[in-house]
Order: structure tokens, then C-alpha cells, then sequence
């Protein structure tokens, strides 16, 4: 049976996976959870977000369900590096996969839109690009103070996502992928994203395939998501075309991730799009779709292709059932969420 680490995190995120550990016990009951306790609290209590002895213990797991980190009490980036990317990095989870669909029931902001029309994936570089931490500042808190911040993109990572867009783009109706970039202007590794989507693409007859820069993405992802089936793109790029895809499908409280090591070299690691909303949490009000979603690619990604799709069944008919604007309960839907998996 799975073995899964449980890390929670901050804010909503021990509210949504509470309902995400609900729905898998109800799908596949004998998965064994482990919870991790990792976040501001334990930062604050001990200084350390992600201790290497609990690392190692991480990756003796078959996969991570992750809910959200960072708080306000924490300096930004503290827990973002120090924790979440620190997991995607030293897991080489090199293929960050951010699917969103337009669910029927769901009322999308683009009237012109229906559901069933949008079904699209972004396959997010996970490991490298301006995430990469490369950089520094000189002259701090003085007026000559500068700052850099740099890009880094390798033939081998960006290569291998690029493949791998490919590949499920070949299991998909469409059997297209798009290149999202900034060819433009990102001279050096826009050529590199370039040369290396044409190279694989030669490879792949069958795919269609086109390119455009991020900023026009970006506006047809709103105008026109319907367009898009596979997206590939840079960390960045696909960390904002993924919030924007979310807003077009319902919100951000509906989208999941997965942080994928394709080879299983290391676990791969699930987590809704969404952060710790402070915003909200403590309040019982999140939604745990996003978590639910998540769970439901950990369990395809581990061989459990029937669970995971009833899981995205029991979304489906939540969804269907629901008034678009209405308040939920996080732990209501959740219940409900669970219900529906195994009737
Ligand atoms: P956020 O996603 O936490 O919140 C943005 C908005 O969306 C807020 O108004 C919030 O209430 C709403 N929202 C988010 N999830 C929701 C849900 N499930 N149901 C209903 N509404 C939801 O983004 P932010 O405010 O920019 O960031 C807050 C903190 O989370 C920061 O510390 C940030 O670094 C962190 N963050 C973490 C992750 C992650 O762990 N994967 C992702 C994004 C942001
Ligand atoms: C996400 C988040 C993270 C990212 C942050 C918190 C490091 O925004 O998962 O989308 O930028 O990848
Ligand atoms: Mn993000």
C-alpha cells in the first residue's frame, strides 16, 4: 500500500488537506499518511524549515501531499525557499503540472465560454529558471543599492520538460503544445526554449505545436483559453499563467498541482495552486477543492488510475450541485466530497 507524507503547512493549508486526507481514506482506506509538522510554527520554534534528517525521511515516501506554506509572521521567501522549493528542487520534481478545466456548474467569468470548452494543462518547469536563486544584491539600504536576480536555464531541463509536454500531449485529444516564452526580448534562453522545442518537435509529426510570447498568452488565456491544450513554459512564465488559467476555470480555490519526478527517482509531491491564504484561514472557509484535485493526481501518479477517477468524479458532481457564489464550508464539502467517491 502508498506510503504518503502529509505536510500541511500554514494557513488554509491544514484545512484543505484535512478534507483532501478525508476523500483518499475513502477511496483507497489502508493508504498510509505520515504528517510532517513543517511551517511558520516550527520555524518559529526552532529556526529551521526543512532540517536535512527530515528530507531524508521525506524521500522514503512514495509521494507528498503538500497544502500550502507562508505566513505573515515569516520574512517572504523564508518558507517558499527554504521549505516548498527546497522540496521541488531537492526532489527534482523537474515537471510541474497545472491542469484546468471549466467544470460544468462551475460559472467562469468569460460568459463566451462554456463548460467542457476549456481543458487545458500547463506543464510548468519546476527546478530552474529565475527560481534557480541565482543572483545578489551589493550595497544594501544604500542609494548605489542593486539587485540581480538571475535566470537559469540548462539544454538538459529545459530539454526534459519539453519532452515530456510532448508526451502527454500525445496522450491527449488535441495532441498540441504551445510554447510560452519571450523570445523577444529573453534573448539567450528564449533561443535555447526555441532550439530545443523545434528539436523535439521534429520528433513528434503527429503533435501540432505553436509558440507565443507570454504576454500575448497571457491575454489569450483570458480571451481565448479554449485554444490551449498542452502549455510548456519556464518556471516564472507558468507560475503566472497557471493563477490566470485558475481565475478563467472558477478560481484559484479549484486548481491543483502536481511536482512531478517523472522517473521516480524521488517522490513526486501534490499541492493545490493556491497559498496559505491568511486572508481566510482559521475561518472554516477555503475551498478544499484545489487539495481534493491534488490528491487525485498523487493517486493517478502511483497506479491508482480508478481511485483517482473517482475522486474526479466526486469533484464533478460537487460542482454540478453547487450555486456559483454561494458560501461553502470547508469541512461540508469535504464530507460531501468523500460521500460521493464511494457511492
Ligand atoms: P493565496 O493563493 O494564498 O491567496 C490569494 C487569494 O485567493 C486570497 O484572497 C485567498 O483568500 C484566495 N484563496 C486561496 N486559496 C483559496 C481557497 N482554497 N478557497 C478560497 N479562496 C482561496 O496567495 P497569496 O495571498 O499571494 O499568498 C499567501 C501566502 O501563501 C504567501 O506567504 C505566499 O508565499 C504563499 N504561497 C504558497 C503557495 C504554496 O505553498 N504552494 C502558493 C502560493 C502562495
Ligand atoms: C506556487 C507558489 C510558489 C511558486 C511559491 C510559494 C514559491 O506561488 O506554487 O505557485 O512560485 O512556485
Ligand atoms: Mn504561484
Amino acid at each position: 500500500m502508498a506510503r504518503i507524507a502529509v505536510v500541511a503547512g500554514d494557513g488554509i493549508g491544514p484545512e484543505v488537506v484535512a478534507q483532501a486526507r478525508k476523500v483518499l481514506d475513502a477511496v483507497l482506506p489502508g493508504i498510509e499518511a505520515t504528517e510532517y509538522d513543517l511551517g511558520a510554527a516550527r520555524w518559529h520554534r526552532t529556526g529551521e524549515a526543512l532540517p536535512d534528517s527530515v528530507l531524508d525521511e521525506l524521500a522514503g515516501h512514495d509521494a507528498i501531499l503538500l497544502g500550502a506554506v507562508g505566513d505573515p509572521t515569516v520574512p517572504p521567501g523564508v518558507l517558499e525557499r527554504g521549505l516548498l522549493l527546497k522540496l521541488r528542487f531537492a526532489f527534482d520534481q523537474y515537471v510541474n503540472l497545472r491542469p484546468s478545466r471549466l467544470w460544468p456548474g462551475v460559472g467562469g467569468p468569460l460568459a463566451a465560454v462554456k463548460p467542457g470548452e476549456v481543458d487545458l494543462v500547463v506543464v510548468r518547469e519546476g527546478t530552474e529558471g529565475l527560481y534557480a536563486g541565482a543572483g545578489g544584491a551589493l550595497h544594501r539600504d544604500t542609494p548605489a543599492e542593486v539587485a540581480t536576480e538571475e535566470s537559469l536555464n540548462t539544454r538538459h531541463g529545459v530539454e526534459r520538460v519539453i519532452r515530456d509536454a510532448f508526451a502527454r500531449a500525445r496522450r491527449r485529444e488535441r495532441r498540441k503544445v504551445t510554447l510560452v516564452h519571450k523570445t523577444n526580448v529573453l534573448t539567450h534562453a528564449g533561443s535555447l526554449w526555441s532550439r530545443a522545442f523545434a528539436a523535439v518537435a521534429a520528433e513528434h509529426p503527429d503533435v501540432t505545436t505553436e509558440y507565443q510570447h507570454i504576454d500575448a498568452a497571457a491575454m489569450f488565456l483570458v480571451t481565448n483559453p479554449s485554444r490551449y491544450d498542452v502549455v510548456v513554459t519556464d518556471n516564472l512564465f507558468g507560475d503566472i499563467l497557471t493563477d490566470i488559467a485558475a481565475a478563467v476555470t472558477g478560481g484559484i480555490g479549484l486548481a491543483a498541482s502536481g511536482c512531478i519526478n517523472p522517473e521516480g527517482r524521488y517522490p513526486s509531491m501534490f499541492e493545490p495552486v493556491h497559498g496559505s491564504a491568511p486572508d481566510i484561514a482559521g475561518k472554516g472557509v477555503a475551498d478544499p477543492v484545489a487539495a481534493v484535485l491534488s490528491a487525485a493526481l498523487l493517486l493517478d501518479q502511483l497506479g491508482h488510475a480508478d481511485a483517482a477517477a473517482r475522486v474526479t468524479a466526486a469533484v464533478g458532481a460537487e460542482l454540478a450541485a453547487r450555486t456559483p457564489g454561494a458560501p461553502l464550508r470547508t469541512e461540508e464539502v469535504g464530507d460531501r466530497l468523500a460521500g460521493y467517491a464511494v457511492s
